[in-house]
């Protein structure tokens, strides 16, 4: 076992949790036993025995968070952005994903998704599979290699899909999914199951029903999409007349918070009553603005979730949103929530700088337990940023180069060494 204990000096920022942004200038960060035990302005004498690594004049910060992506929808990233959800799904999406029906193109393509996610900055994901079983297991496999760590769900879906995608029924999807956790159980260690219903037009009451009891078997959290889009809110309540709205119809089968831990993405078009239930039963926003804007969706209402304290994390939606940075998501919430103060409700005041940065580490970084700060305890997810050559006049103070540090997408060109659960993976 590699050593899991040793000090990292540099310039260290971190959120805690009442979102407020920490910034030490040539600081320590300790990492004892894959676990974070603190930053301090001088290192303590217990510490002084461990390993050094010198990153002076280098950003430190918490790995990033994407609380939604779909893993195989990397492969058309940037490509078809010329539809709205529904169709988008049907001309793009699930074209793509009946390709890994064929577990040759699953290896090429989630060898590519896996690679270049160990370069980012992110280090937790809950990332959507397809439907099959055989590449669900690899992509674990390739991401579990890759050093990062998270959910992966194997997508059920039983109908109003193409035949070649789709599920031929409730007990078949079921089944494949049984099959599928059993397959990885003693398999992967960083890279969990979550149960995964695609939406709630993909899945039968049936199905439902049958993974409700999968899920309470299995002791699963859950992913899934909310309230994204105008077409598709209306479809659900055709679909599910008996619902009260988009997220009861998940609560009425226990995907909804208050029996498993549960993510859902987008929440743009969330009422007051669904917004009042996903705070009772603890529910948690996946706030994925390029995806958003690229599918016409619309802007999620952020700043009503943090008022009523639902807790909220950012997500790529690759490939809805075209790309996995989640800098890039942070600086992208800003700016969508300032159009939403400009043009849809002047109360709702534009998301911070420092808000938006703990929503991509320490929002996202809680569905994954103590996960996103560097606060005492908390899992030792890192990444070191040289950022000199975008600072070429030394003129900006720490939190300054932060802030042009995830405007310029630093995560791509300047990231040096990344860090799970105290692990080194670049
Ligand atoms: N709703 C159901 N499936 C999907 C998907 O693949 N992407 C997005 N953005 N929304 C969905
Ligand atoms: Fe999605």
């Amino acid at each position: 076992m590699e050593n899991r204990s040793f000090v990292l000096r540099g310039d260290i920022c971190w959120s805690d949790r009442q979102k407020k942004l920490h910034c030490a200038q040539d600081a320590y960060l300790v990492c004892e036993n894959g676990r974070c035990a603190g930053v301090f302005d001088a290192l303590p004498q217990g510490y002084a025995a461990l390993p050094l690594i010198d990153h002076r004049g280098k950003l430190v910060i918490p790995g990033m968070a994407d609380l939604h992506i779909h893993a195989p929808q990397y492969a058309f990233r940037g490509l078809g952005m010329d539809l709205e959800l529904l169709d988008w799904l049907q001309q793009y999406a699930f074209p793509e994903e009946a390709k890994y029906n064929d577990l040759e193109y699953a290896k090429a393509a989630y060898r590519v998704f896996a690679d270049n996610l160990r370069r980012s900055a992110t280090t937790r994901i809950s990332a959507f599979a397809t439907v099959h079983l055989d590449a669900t297991v690899l992509l674990m496999e390739l991401l579990e290699e890759a050093g990062i760590a998270g959910y992966v769900g194997k997508v059920n879906m039983d109908r109003e899909a193409p035949d070649e995608l789709r599920e031929p029924d409730a007990a078949h999807s079921a089944a494949l999914t049984v099959e599928w956790l059993q397959a990885v159980k003693d398999k992967c260690t960083s890279i969990r199951p979550i149960l995964t219903p695609r939406f709630l037009p993909s899945c039968s009451d049936a199905l439902l029903e049958k993974l409700q009891e999968i899920r309470k078997g299995w002791a699963l959290p859950v992913q899934s999409h909310l309230s994204e889009n105008p077409g598709e809110v209306a479809w659900v309540a055709e679909l599910f007349p008996k619902a009260a709205f988009y997220g009861d119809g998940y609560d009425r089968y226990g995907f909804f918070g208050k029996d498993a831990k549960t993510v859902m993405a987008h929440c743009v078009y969330c009422t007051e009553e669904e917004m009042q239930r996903m705070q009772d039963n603890g529910v948690f926003v996946a706030h994925c603005p390029a995806s958003n804007m690229n599918l016409s969706s619309g802007i999620a209402p952020i700043r009503r979730f943090l008022e009523r304290g639902i807790r909220v994390g950012l997500g790529s939606d690759v490939a809805g949103g075209e790309s996995e940075s989640i800098f890039r998501a942070i600086s992208d919430a800003i700016q969508v929530s300032k159009l939403y103060w400009r043009y849809v409700d002047s109360a709702a005041a534009p998301l911070s700088f420092e808000e938006a940065f703990y929503l991509a580490t320490l929002g996202g970084g809680e569905f994954f337990g103590d996960v996103g700060s560097f606060l005492p305890g908390y899992a030792f997810d890192a990444v070191v940023l040289e950022d000199a050559p975008l600072n070429p006049l030394n003129t900006l103070s720490l939190p300054q180069r932060l802030e042009r540090a995830v405007y310029l997408e630093a995560d791509g060109k300047y990231l040096r060494e990344k860090y799970v659960d105290g692990k080194r993976v670049v």
